[in-house]
């Protein structure tokens, strides 16, 4: 399918310069979210995935479908301040700004094999935050899917030994 078609480009948001992806549209077409989510689901089915994690906040609209539909669980990765429980944290920098991400320390089982999903890889920054913080817990990261990738901002290079999905580039 032609994802592109349901992305919205939107010029100078947040800040001057920066050229937002907008994935509303898709979302909107019950269709093409479909689509994505299977194509993200066959992606996945072969690697025996214990768990889905994803980070906030549009990770989280990818990966509770491509959970549900592989019958297993999600977690959620979340800005500081966010989790109840005892949590792990690590630092990150992103397209356009700093953070820091957090997880429920028993989140994930060491052994498990963890998928990771988010809408967008652009420095990559957020994933490797995210494989960090998995990683740290005894998960074993076996795919990473996102919906787009900004290639002009070589987020793979920090994706190097992963097995990535991404179903737009840009
Ligand atoms: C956006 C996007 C990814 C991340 C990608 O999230 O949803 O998670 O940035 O950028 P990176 O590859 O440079 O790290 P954002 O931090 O804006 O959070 P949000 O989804 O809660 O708006």
């Amino acid at each position: 399918m032609d994802y592109k078609k349901y992305i919205k480009i939107v010029e100078n948001w947040p800040k001057e310069g920066i050229q937002f992806k907008d994935i509303t549209p898709l979302m909107d077409n019950g269709k093409a979210f479909k689509s994505a989510v299977d194509e993200i689901v066959q992606f996945a089915n072969e690697k025996n995935i214990d768990i889905v994690v994803g980070p906030e906040a549009r990770g989280f609209i990818i990966g509770c479908p491509v959970s549900y539909a592989l019958e297993v669980g999600f977690a959620p990765v979340r800005k500081e301040g966010k989790l109840p429980r005892e949590v792990i944290k690590v630092d990150y920098g992103l397209e356009y700004g700093k953070n820091v991400l957090t997880i429920h320390k028993d989140a994930i089982k060491p052994g498990q094999r963890v998928l990771i999903t988010d809408d967008l890889l652009a420095t990559g920054g957020t994933i490797e935050a995210t494989i960090k913080l998995v990683e740290e817990l005894g998960g074993i990261v076996v795919g990473c899917a996102f919906l787009i990738e900004l290639t002009y901002l070589d987020g793979l290079k920090k994706l190097d030994g992963y097995d990535v999905l991404t179903l737009m580039k840009y």
